[in-house]
């Protein structure tokens, strides 16, 4: 008796190996500082955690939360992309998720045949190479490189690909480079997808997670979008609730139809004091958010001013929650991230398992708080020094 095949080719999670070395060097009682996953350590808005609270505490509210989510909750997505984006939703336009990561996985299941192709960036998040593997899909990368900003350029994708292929995987702002992109991009991504027919999927889960007044567009912005894009957005960053897994898929309603159909096999649907916290935070007072950015801004601008110091390229994240920068000469990614680990004890992640483009780079996580971060920075810079 074997696994599936499928179990057998997907690759362990390098966050998981990471994880049970650093339980090991913290075992021998070494203090690791951990900046390498993207869970935010900020905590929500109190007042999100009374709705939550509110829920759990009434004997009504511990039943099935519904495939397609509570009504109130349904509202609230299209009071936020009416209110953030100027997108005015249907209700066959949207659909709550267990966080973005189960709607990524599902999309392929709902999108896929056996061997069809779906075209993803390099470097881009790990679940757009390996979720087509679950459905049987095949993937083909396309190069993000510094600099075109690290936006693909859409002409360079070979025909044949762009014939056969059944879906196309954008993410701004981005992980890990942390680059954004214009709505004059995503108007060329929509006319791209709708001339060879693809299903563009953009993932959006730092859409407000942003920095120096930025604001993040959305791709259903663009009016032909509805017909061609889905759109995955997050409360895990945005709202700082990564944990309790509530994200939501919206725009064509096609796709959004087929992702629900697989969904109602897989999941229930949320626990609805989950749902009733997701929609007070979707619509509740959002003046939190600004002071709450200006942290990670803040911890940003150190990092910055700390790698610049020591001679090391690096983006100019306008969002998100990472800092890419460039290993120091002679290092692979995989081999920075080692000698940092063993000797200086902090867990970054290597760019290489981005992908090959993320080869030469090293992800940070600006996920600790301000005195852990500057500890994890005097640590790098006495290394780099040695
Ligand atoms: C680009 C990207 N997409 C999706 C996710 C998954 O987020 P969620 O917590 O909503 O599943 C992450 C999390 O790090 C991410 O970086």
């Amino acid at each position: 008796m074997k696994p599936a095949q499928r179990a057998q080719n997907l690759p362990p999670l390098f966050f998981a190996a990471l994880g049970k070395r650093v339980a090991e060097l913290r075992a021998q009682g070494i203090d690791v500082i951990t900046l390498d996953a993207g869970s935010p350590d900020l905590p929500p808005d109190p007042r999100m955690i009374e709705a939550l609270k509110r829920g759990a505490d009434d004997p009504t509210q511990h039943g099935y939360g519904g495939y397609a989510g509570q009504p109130y909750l349904r509202r609230a997505i299209i009071d936020y992309y009416g209110r953030r984006f100027g997108v005015e939703l249907d209700n066959r336009e949207l659909l709550p998720l267990l966080g973005s990561k189960e709607g990524l996985a599902n999309i392929h299941l709902a999108w896929l045949d056996p061997g069809d192709l779906s075209l993803v960036p390099d470097p881009g998040y790990s679940s757009y190479l390996y979720a087509p593997l679950l459905a049987g899909g095949r993937v083909e990368t396309f190069d993000l490189l510094p600099e075109r900003g690290w936006l693909p350029n859409l002409a360079d994708i070979p025909t044949a690909s762009a014939k056969a292929a059944r879906m196309l995987w954008l993410n701004y702002p981005n992980n890990p480079t942390g680059a954004v992109a214009t709505l004059e991009f995503f108007t060329e991504a929509v006319d791209f997808c709708r001339q060879f027919d693809i299903l563009l999927c953009h993932d959006a889960p730092y859409s407000d997670l942003t920095y120096d007044g930025y604001i993040a567009p959305s791709v259903l912005q663009i009016p032909e979008a509805k017909t061609i894009a889905i759109e995955f957005n997050s409360l895990s960053k945005t709202y700082s609730l990564a944990g309790w897994r509530v994200g939501m898929a919206v725009g064509w309603d096609v796709a959004i139809e087929a992702l629900a159909a697989i969904k109602t096999q897989i999941d229930s649907g949320l626990a609805k004091p989950i749902q009733m916290m997701a929609a007070d935070a979707l619509t509740g007072d959002q003046s939190w958010l600004e002071p709450r950015n200006a942290i990670y801004q803040a911890r940003r601008d150190l990092c910055l001013a700390t790698f610049r110091r020591l001679g090391l390229e690096t983006t100019y994240p306008k969002g998100g929650i990472y800092i890419w920068f460039r290993n120091p000469p002679g290092y692979s990614s995989m081999d920075f991230h080692t000698r940092l680990l063993e000797e200086a004890h902090v867990a970054l992640t290597p760019g290489s398992i981005y992908g090959r483009n993320g080869e030469g780079w090293t992800r940070l996580s600006l996920i600790g708080d301000t005195a852990r971060l500057e500890t994890a920075l005097t640590r790098i810079e006495r290394m780099m020094k040695e």
